[in-house]
Parts: structure tokens; C-alpha cells; sequence
């Protein structure tokens, strides 16, 4: 069975996101959306609540499993036997950051690919940052994330 990582912050999850997972279901057998438990990063929603935001969105989805981890992604790849981790790519100023990750991760294990998927030009500009700078300034961003989402930025921003 082939098995793909789609690792991420998803803080929170847009349809960008969305764009590649829904893709890398449709290649792979089963596909693990791994949110991360990212230290160094202050992430606005806890990973309790990103991972529900993305069971809301995926919920018809049966070969896509939700998940959190912490530590080395490439030792949560091996644990989950997995082929494959998937990275978008929206333009070439990801490009440095995403390589460097991809051939680290080859280093630390050798068998798992790094497999990046354009992303889909309707999204190519977004990004979690950006989706959370709007909300705050009370920018629409309905067309940017899921209706839950959207409802929970609203509710996070109002009680700052
Ligand atoms: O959505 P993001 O923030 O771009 O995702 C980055 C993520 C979570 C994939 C990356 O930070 C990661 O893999 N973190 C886990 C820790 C790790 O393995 N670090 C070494 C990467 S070479």
C-alpha cells in the first residue's frame, strides 16, 4: 500500500492546503495529514483545534487519516511506513526553504521521497499568514478557508 505524508503547521488549514491533499489522495493509497507540534513557531489555534478544523473539511474523504506529531518528521515517516512526503510549492521563493528541507530529510532517511506538487494556481498566492492578517483586520477570507474556520478566526480575533 502506497502511503504519503502531507505534514504541515495548518495553522489553520486553507484550501490551498486542501488543493494538494485532495490530489495526493487520488495518487496514493492512503494519505496521513500530519499536523506538527511546532515549538518554534506561536501557532494562533492549539493542534486540538487545527486537527478538527481538518476532519470538518475532509470528512468525506476515506483515504485520508488526521494526525499530530512531535519530534523528527522523518522519523514519524518511518514509523508510518510511509513512501512519501508531499510539500506544495506556490512559487519559486518557497523553493530554498522547501529543497533544504527535503534533502535534510533524505539525510536523516534515506528511503522517504520529498514529492512537491505545483500548487493550484487559484491559491498559489496564499498562505496561513496571510489568511490571519486579513481575518484580524476584519478582511473577508471566505474564499480563502472553510466556513469553520472562518467562523473560528472571527471568534479568536474577537476575543484578543
Ligand atoms: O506548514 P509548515 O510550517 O511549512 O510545515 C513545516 C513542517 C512542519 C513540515 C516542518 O517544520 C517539519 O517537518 N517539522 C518537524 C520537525 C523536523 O523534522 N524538522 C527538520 C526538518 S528538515
Amino acid at each position: 500500500m502506497s502511503i504519503a505524508i502531507c505534514p504541515g503547521s495548518f495553522d489553520p488549514i486553507t484550501k490551498g492546503h486542501l488543493d494538494i491533499i485532495g490530489r495526493a489522495s487520488t495518487i496514493f493509497d492512503k494519505v496521513i495529514v500530519a499536523v506538527a507540534h511546532n515549538m518554534e513557531k506561536k501557532p494562533l489555534f492549539t493542534p486540538q483545534e487545527r486537527i478538527e478544523f481538518i476532519e470538518d473539511a475532509l470528512k468525506d474523504k476515506n483515504n485520508i487519516e488526521i494526525d499530530s506529531f512531535t519530534g523528527l518528521l522523518v522519523d514519524y515517516a518511518r514509523k508510518k511506513n510511509a513512501n512519501a512526503i508531499i510539500r506544495g510549492l506556490r512559487a519559486v521563493s518557497d523553493f530554498e526553504f522547501e529543497i533544504q528541507m527535503a534533502l535534510m530529510n533524505r539525510r536523516l532517511h534515506g528511503d522517504i521521497v520529498t514529492a512537491f506538487m505545483a500548487a493550484n494556481e487559484k491559491y498559489a498566492y496564499l498562505n496561513s499568514r496571510i489568511i490571519k492578517e486579513i481575518a484580524q483586520l476584519n478582511g473577508d477570507v471566505s474564499n480563502f478557508v472553510t466556513p469553520l474556520v472562518e467562523e473560528n478566526l472571527k471568534k479568536k480575533f474577537m476575543n484578543k
